[in-house]
């Protein structure tokens, strides 16, 4: 975090590449600090090329300037930024904010490691390269080629593109959304969105933080941020590049799941960021967070003066989960005095459309009032007879004067005439959207938020295993540079406490018959290679085999599909194991993700895994909260609490995930693990299969 402040509240800039030209950026960023309120005293335009640009004194170089510099803004073509930078560690400038593009994003990784490298050396902090620069409104700086300053507000608005900063910047002006700052990360050569998250999350004047990314680089050092600020300040991520990773070869049933956006998903729930879909959610998710007060119950009630709109707003709290309160009656008479004889007094309120000003003052103020109320929705929709800027004053002053520190949120149904309104509402803290569903939607995010901000940080479950023997496996496999065979990995399951039946490997037809008769039918029959992950798919697996004759066909028809179907998979013989009582079928699993490390899964099991898609994902360590959390995600979690059938030992789920975590953590080597399916008991449970692949061990078929 060190040096953020220099870089967003400095008290003395110089620009590099100061031009005299009005075109050129340079010139365009002078202009933009001079003129929109930072003291001129304190900026100093650099140009060895000039004497003075827009009435400044200009300097040839950094070290000719007569007073410290804590922010440079560098606006010279790639190859002279290299010597900008030495300057600026002989000037003991603070940070330099690079605006120059032709480093890393096309290619050019050397010049950034270049300009990175000698910045660390004279403790320079470095924002971008490839950036449109920053705003702040605090100390009124616009130290960026963005036309004009946000108007000002307490949403920090971090953007990993310039592009969507410029476009943002226009969008939020327009709606009267106020911002605090904008920064443009660019290349994140050195500060980051963590570096940038912690500063804030310490800024009296910041109350949400928004967040535009394409991706994470260290993914660790951004959880571990994430998850601390989240609980100061609420974050806001849009997160660009859904459809990320389908290239990569799929290797095992969690790794097919397991996308990058996934990964992403997983981490902000985990962190406690709220994650919005689009730019209209992404704000419509900040206005909520930094301007609501915490709701003190879950009671909210809806107002409006249409039956329909009320309706719609009625739906959407189900489908958000809001609760919607139930008015006792000496609410209910207190509310008559405000609404006509036909008016409604159950929860949507409705005044109807006779409804002005007056009694929109009075009914909100009646349920401010009362303390059973825990947050209000208002909905107005446009009826002729009302000027709904007269609406919104009424509303901002009941809010203002009787307010109580209730969550207030409130939707202008019209055309252009609630424009306005809207605005107005929004400029006195009022959330206000055009929709009742962007209303529900911004408060329930505001429940989704406290929820996160107390939730307990959970404790992990203690594991019992035998590391040393799991090691061995891994070891000899890896050495022979194969993954583990389906036998290896039940063995390394077991030692880390997960249940799997016994299982005995013949090299023949013989030894299966034998092995058959030791252990009694029925059976299942599999073929034994570190090579097939998914059996069923080339015909590797004979379930229920009940005699000795059905285990002969077993063995030839497995070994010829096998042979046909994926014949470069080396055979290392047979596995016979007893055929498990079924349960409910579920799925465990990990994958590796590059950026944030072991991804856990947790899912409906069976073949039909990545078809439905009944799954969840955190990222180890698990706490017990991230496994509760992640279990609670999916439709499988429904049966296992006992949906048309009696309930099943979810708590030996849990310790299969907390063993996968575990696991994954001990042994960084390992890249997947596939349970599948695991059978869930009334008491206890059992990994039928079991798959484990190592990092950089190819595999030979399927
Ligand atoms: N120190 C200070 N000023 C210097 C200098 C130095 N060492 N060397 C040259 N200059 C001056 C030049 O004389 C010129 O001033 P002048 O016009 O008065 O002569 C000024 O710096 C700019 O240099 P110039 O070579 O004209 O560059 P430019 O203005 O055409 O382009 C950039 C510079 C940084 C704007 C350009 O290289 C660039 O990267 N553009 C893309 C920026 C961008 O899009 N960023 C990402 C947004 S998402």
């Amino acid at each position: 975090m060190e040096g953020i402040e220099h870089l967003v509240r400095p008290r003395t800039v110089a620009v590099v590449g100061a031009s005299r030209e009005s075109t050129k950026i340079g010139h365009v960023i002078l202009k933009n600090i001079i003129e929109n309120g930072f003291p001129r005293e304190r900026v100093f335009p650099i140009n060895p090329n000039v004497d003075e640009v827009l009435g400044l004194k200009c300097y040839p170089s950094l070290n000719d300037v007569p007073s410290k510099i804590d922010l440079a803004v560098i606006a010279v073509p790639a190859n002279v930024v290299p010597r900008v930078i030495e300057d600026c560690v002989r000037k003991g400038v603070k940070v330099a904010a690079i605006i120059s593009s032709g480093f890393r994003e096309v290619g050019n990784v050397e010049a950034e490691m270049k300009i990175l490298e000698i910045a660390k050396r004279g403790g320079v902090r470095i924002l971008g390269p490839n950036i449109v620069g920053l705003i702040d409104t605090v100390v009124s700086l616009n130290a960026s080629f963005l036309p004009y300053l946000p108007d000002k507000g307490e949403i920090v608005m971090i953007s990993q593109s310039g592009a969507l900063a410029a476009a943002l910047l226009t969008w939020t002006k327009l709606k009267s959304i106020g911002l605090l700052d904008i920064i443009n990360l660019g290349n994140r050569a050195d500060v980051d969105e963590s570096d940038l998250m912690d500063f804030f999350s310490k800024d009296p004047h910041a109350k949400a933080i928004v967040l535009y990314l394409e991706g994470v680089e260290n993914g660790k050092k951004f959880m571990e941020v994430a998850k601390r600020v989240s609980k100061e300040r609420p974050i806001v991520v849009l997160k660009a590049g859904k459809g990320a990773r389908a290239a990569e070869a799929v290797k095992s049933h969690t790794g097919s799941l397991a996308g990058s956006d996934v990964a992403y998903d997983a981490v902000f729930k985990q962190c406690g960021i709220v994650r919005a879909s689009d730019i209209r959610t992404l704000f419509d998710y900040a206005l909520s967070l930094a301007m609501l007060p915490d709701p003190k119950g879950e009671n909210v009630v809806i107002l409006t003066n249409g039956g329909g709109a009320g309706v719609m707003c009625a739906d959407a709290c189900e489908e958000l989960k809001l609760r919607l309160m139930e008015i006792p009656e000496d609410l209910a008479s207190a509310l008559r005095k405000w609404m006509p004889s036909f008016g409604s007094v159950f929860n949507p309120i409705d005044l109807t459309g006779m409804a002005t000003e007056k009694e929109y003052y009075g009914s909100i103020s009646v349920l401010l009032n009362d303390e059973r109320v825990h947050a209000l929705i208002t909905l107005f929709s446009h009826p002729a007879t009302l000027n709904p800027m007269n609406v919104a004053e009424a509303i901002a002053s009941c809010v203002s004067e009787v307010g109580k520190n209730k969550p207030v949120v409130a939707a202008f149904i019209g055309g252009k005439e609630c424009d306005d309104a809207m605005k107005f509402l929004i400029k006195n803290g009022i959330p206000t959207f055009d929709t009742p569903e962007r209303a529900v939607a911004a408060l329930a995010t505001k429940y989704r938020y406290i929820y996160y901000k107390n939730r307990p940080a959970g404790k992990h479950l203690e594991i019992k295993r035998e590391k040393d023997s799991a090691y061995e496996i891994i070891v000899r496999a890896l050495k022979e540079g194969r993954n583990l065979t389906q036998s290896e990995s039940c063995e390394v399951a077991s030692f880390y406490g997960i249940p799997t039946p016994k299982k005995f490997v013949a090299k023949n037809l013989e030894e299966a018959l034998r092995l058959a008769d030791d252990l009694g039918y029925p059976l299942v029959l599999e073929v034994e290679s570190p090579d097939i992950v998914h059996k069923t798919d080339v015909g590797a697996i004979k379930l229920n085999i009940r005699d000795r004759r059905e285990l002969e066909d077993a063995y030839d028809g497995i070994l010829k599909s096998v042979k046909e179907k994926a014949p470069n998979a080396k055979i290392e013989g047979v596995v016979v194991r007893p055929f498990v009582k079924e349960g409910t079928q579920v799925a465990v699993g990990m994958h590796r993700d590059e950026a944030f490390g072991p991804l856990v899964m947790f899912g409906s099991g069976g073949v039909l895994v990545e078809l439905y898609r009944d799954v969840s994902f955190r990222v180890a360590p698990l706490t017990d909260v991230d496994i509760e959390e992640m279990m609670r995600e999916t439709k499988v979690y429904r049966v296992l609490e006992g949906f048309r059938g009696a309930p099943k030992d979810a708590n030996s789920v849990k310790n299969v995930l907390a063993a996968v975590s575990q696991l994954a953590l001990d042994f960084d080597i390992i890249s997947d693990v596939d349970i599948n399916p695991l059978f869930v008991y009334e008491s206890g449970c059992m990994a039928f299969d079991v798959k484990m692949l190592l990092k950089g061990v190819k595999r030979h078929s399927n």
